[in-house]
């Protein structure tokens, strides 16, 4: 393969999720390979236009693939969003003689990376976000490690809610989109999930199932609620409290979910997607996304990719109304 690029950057941009780092690692051992040089620029798209960079070698991104966050440092610019910033950057990328810019995020550094492409820069995207919102991809970088991560807080939080006959209202991370509700309720067991997508029937899908459960002989009872959702975990709880008289607690994990050591299907994912990315630069390709296809690697047009939608998995609210009762009605 004769690579049509010289040197590349690559930045992490938006919230950061378990197995950047790995994907970071990929992007530079794949571009050595190639006798490609990277940059490194730190604190995503601020970094671009204040020119905060690092020299990446193949030393430098060894032992990384294990660490939770992104060594690269990440940031939500409000600069790069006008014209003026996007210049700076553009900048930047000249006076460090990049061709070519590798975007680790979701869809807001997607947006970034396209802003430059109109500019003249080659530019290529990776999924990572923990929301697994990103349309194009079956999935993105950092969604198994929250799912297991919040699986684990909730597993220890039923021993206690067990214990003391109480309802638990957990609220998990999703601005947007209950996949990681979705999952994590399905790996708990929850009596009941709250997602954003839904036209919510708050008796039929919250007040019915638990009452259901209690008629079961059940006494204690999982309650997961999406971040996105109206008044969150907070509001849910409320409501059961109001209507039910039990007595309930609201655990709202946050952050926590965001770190930690990425597990194995992160950091192979993460690495095939960071290898494609600079294979796809090499080619003389830009403004793709990598994307997941199942366990197929795929790529798209960015803009393409910017308007497709995704719902929840059919699959999953399948199985979690037969097992729970609720229908979900998106
Ligand atoms: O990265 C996605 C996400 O974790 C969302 O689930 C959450 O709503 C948001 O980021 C939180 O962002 P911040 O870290 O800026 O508070």
């Amino acid at each position: 393969m004769k690579p049509t690029v010289r040197r590349i950057g690559v930045l992490t941009s938006g919230g950061d999720a378990p197995g950047m780092n790995a994907a970071i690692r990929a992007v530079v051992r794949m571009a050595l390979h190639l006798g490609i040089e990277v940059i490194g620029i730190r604190r995503g798209y601020h970094g671009l236009i204040n020119g905060d960079f690092v020299k990446l070698d193949f030393e430098s991104v060894s032992d990384i693939s294990r660490r939770g966050g992104t060594m690269l440092y990440s940031a939500r610019s409000k600069e790069f969003m006008t014209e003026a910033g996007q210049e700076k950057a553009l900048a930047t990328c000249k006076l460090l003689g990049l061709d070519a810019l590798v975007g680790i995020g979701g869809d807001g550094t997607f947006n970034g990376l396209l802003a430059l492409a109109k500019k003249g820069i080659s530019v290529v995207g990776i999924p990572g976000t923990i929301d697994n919102d990103i349309a194009c991809s079956t999935y993105t970088i950092g969604y198994d490690t929250a799912c297991n991560t919040a699986l684990e807080s909730i597993d220890r939080l039923r021993d206690t809610m067990k214990s003391h006959e109480r309802c638990s209202v957990v609220e998990v991370m999703g601005r947007h989109a209950g996949h990681l509700a979705m999952s994590v309720g399905l790996a708990v067991g929850a009596t009941v999930v709250v997602m954003p997508e839904e036209h919510l029937d708050f008796e039929a899908s919250v007040i019915e199932p638990i009452r259901c459960a209690r008629l079961s002989g059940r006494t204690h009872f999982m309650v997961i609620v999406a971040e996105g959702v109206e008044g969150g975990a907070c509001g849910v709880a409320q409501r059961i409290k109001e209507e039910l008289v039990l007595d309930t607690r609201v655990t709202i994990l946050g952050h926590v979910q965001r770190g930690g050591s990425p597990t194995s299907r992160d950091r192979i994912i993460a690495t095939y997607m960071g290898h494609e990315a600079v294979k796809l630069l090499a080619e003389g390709k830009t403004c793709r996304v990598v994307a997941m296809d199942g366990e197929k690697v795929v790529d798209y047009d960015i803009a393409e990719a910017l308007q497709m939608t995704k719902g929840l998995e059919q699959y999953g609210l399948e199985v979690m109304s037969d097992l729970t009762g609720i229908d979900v009605v998106l």
